[in-house]
């Protein structure tokens, strides 16, 4: 019995540090050029249906944070989908929601990719399709990064926008949380 209970006293502890690290790295994250804010449920589903998502899009998500919106897509398209992030805190919270999501079955792709690293390094010329929400400015670093992207590629961004005489932009205001900007590259 006494066995027991200091189990249970050391799981609630694991638990306990786990939250402090992850409570932690966010509030760190206020830093950084865009900090941890996920992107709400709701949005997240306007987003992918606004990306007419097609059978051969490769997907990526630029500062997935969490992975709410690759898990989104990869729990519903069988596309290849990438997120990519620069904490390391959340790549591993990503991966292990893509493997709990693999356990119970509910992942319609195997052609999944969870990257530690900097977005702004990152060549995108392989992706047809790019989620993101960072920042306006954080949005302008990538300009360069984004005209990589193949011809007929969209990038559906919440929130923020960047220029391009590459692009075409257009602009969705949703009721209450903000607007999506769909881009499209030009031929
Ligand atoms: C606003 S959050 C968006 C999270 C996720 N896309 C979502 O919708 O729930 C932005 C993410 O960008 C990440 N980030 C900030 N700067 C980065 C960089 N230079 N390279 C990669 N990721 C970065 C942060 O760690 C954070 O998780």
């Amino acid at each position: 019995m006494t066995a027991f209970i200091i189990i249970i006293q050391l799981i609630y502890l694991l638990l306990a540090i786990i939250l402090v690290i992850y409570l932690i790295n966010i509030i760190f994250s206020f830093k950084k050029l865009v900090p941890y804010v996920p992107t709400p449920y709701k949005v997240i589903k306007q987003m992918i249906k606004l990306a007419e998502i097609k059978p051969a899009d490769k997907i990526i998500d630029l500062g997935s944070g969490s992975g709410r919106i690759i898990l989104k897509v990869a729990c519903h398209y069988p596309n290849s989908v990438t997120g990519i992030d620069n904490s390391s805190v959340l790549i591993l919270t990503t991966k292990f929601r893509f493997w709990l999501n693999k356990v119970f079955k509910k992942l319609k792709t195997k052609n999944y990719k969870i990257i530690k690293g900097n977005f702004l390094e990152f060549e995108l010329s392989d992706y047809s399709l790019v989620f993101c929400f960072l920042t306006n400015t954080a949005m302008e670093k990538l300009k360069e990064n984004f005209e990589q992207l193949p011809a007929g590629s969209r990038i559906i961004s919440y929130h923020f926008h960047f220029a391009s005489d590459k692009f075409s932009e257009k602009m969705i205001p949703l009721s209450k949380r903000g607007k999506i900007f769909i881009y499209q590259k030009l031929g």
